[in-house]
């Protein structure tokens, strides 16, 4: 079969990125250009700003993707975009760059949900096995989604509140670290004990998770301890907090992996780059005896490579967009 490029386009929230990769697994140049610094002093992501920037990025990053790759723009066989879900501000702009390269040089725009780019940046580092269990855990998401082919998904458990990635980045400020919080936190996590009791949250047979009762619990007791003039031990509390929120998560995968016969799992998203997750999955999972791909840091945080490898399986599954393809603040993955 002839090679197959596909250029991927990624600004769904503070990152503009554009991405060549050949045949769904194999990436050839990526350009990203990150806002964190610019959102940092606002101690989280402004809507407006970001979209500013991504007008200013987008042209000057895919110029540099094709010369990085040594490509043309008529050398890709088509074009993968995140439509959704997103901040709408950033996702238009990249969908006006898509369309119009697609308009301009007659090449297949394929429309890509953000988290199946997430989900795909594992294929970038091994062949996906199916059934396959996608856990999904960001900034914006905490999903279960369970694939038994290539590009089709269905979702057997979510969030019923907050993300865990918000959850981070909330009980972050609350010990005091800076915007994006949940690395901090994760390092923090790896100096401390386990001392402080926090409740565990929906412990029930659903595949569902809840994080803000978790949130608010470490927010009560950092106040409380205010108040009674107590320091709180901000290692021990992230210990603590983090035991607690992976505990969650796994306890759910695990059944997600024993009723469901899963031969494949993989994470995927932002705090996919957890220390403490990676390690507490790869032991259930050898457990179990169950495959474990964890993309490497570079694709969990957001990029154009995930979008265009996921484009490829969506590209073979047919999909296809035309110039009325708009942008999705929400969107179902399916
Ligand atoms: O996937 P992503 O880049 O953006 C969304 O699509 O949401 O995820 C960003 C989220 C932020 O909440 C960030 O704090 C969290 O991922 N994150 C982490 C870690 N690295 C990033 N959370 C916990 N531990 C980490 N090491
Ligand atoms: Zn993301």
């Amino acid at each position: 079969m002839k090679d197959v490029y596909i250029l991927g386009i990624e600004s769904s929230c503070d990152e503009t990125s554009v991405s060549i990769v050949k045949n769904g697994t194999e990436e050839i140049a990526t350009v990203i250009s990150s806002q964190i610094d610019i959102h940092k002093d606002f101690g989280g992501v402004v809507p407006e700003i970001a979209s500013r920037h991504h007008v200013k990025n987008i042209t000057i990053v895919l110029e540099e993707c094709l010369q990085k790759a040594n490509m043309k723009m008529e050398d890709v066989d088509a074009i993968a975009i995140t439509y959704g879900p997103g901040l709408i501000g950033s996702l238009l702009i990249g969908l006006e760059a898509a369309k119009t390269l697609s308009f301009i040089y007659n090449k297949p725009l394929i429309p890509v949900h953000h988290i199946a780019g997430h989900i795909y940046a594992n294929s970038l580092v091994k062949e996906l096995q199916f059934p396959l269990l996608a856990v999904v855990v960001s900034g914006g998401h905490t999903e279960l989604i369970e694939m038994d082919k290539h590009y089709s998904f269905k979702k057997i458990g979510g969030t019923l509140d907050d993300a865990i990635g918000e959850c981070y980045d909330k009980v972050a400020r609350v010990i005091g670290l800076e915007y994006p919080g949940g690395p901090k936190l994760d390092k923090l996590a790896s100096e401390g004990k386990d001392t402080y009791k926090l409740p565990i949250p929906l412990r029930d047979d659903s595949y569902n998770f809840s994080f803000s009762g978790l949130k608010s619990a470490v927010i009560n007791l950092a106040h409380n301890e205010e108040q009674r003039g107590n320091e709180i031990n901000k290692a021990d509390l992230a210990t603590s907090f983090q035991k607690v929120a992976i505990e969650s998560i796994t306890s759910k995968v695990r059944k997600a992996i024993e009723q469901n016969n899963i031969k494949n799992v993989v994470i995927a998203g932002g705090v996919a780059a957890n220390n403490g997750l990676r390690t507490a999955m790869k032991e259930l999972t050898d457990q179990l005896g169950v495959e474990l791909s964890i993309p490497p840091m570079k694709y969990c945080t957001d990029n154009g490579t995930m979008i265009a490898a996921a484009g490829y399986y969506a590209y073979l599954d047919g999909r296809r967009a035309d110039l009325s393809l708009n942008s999705k603040s929400q969107d179902i993955l399916k």
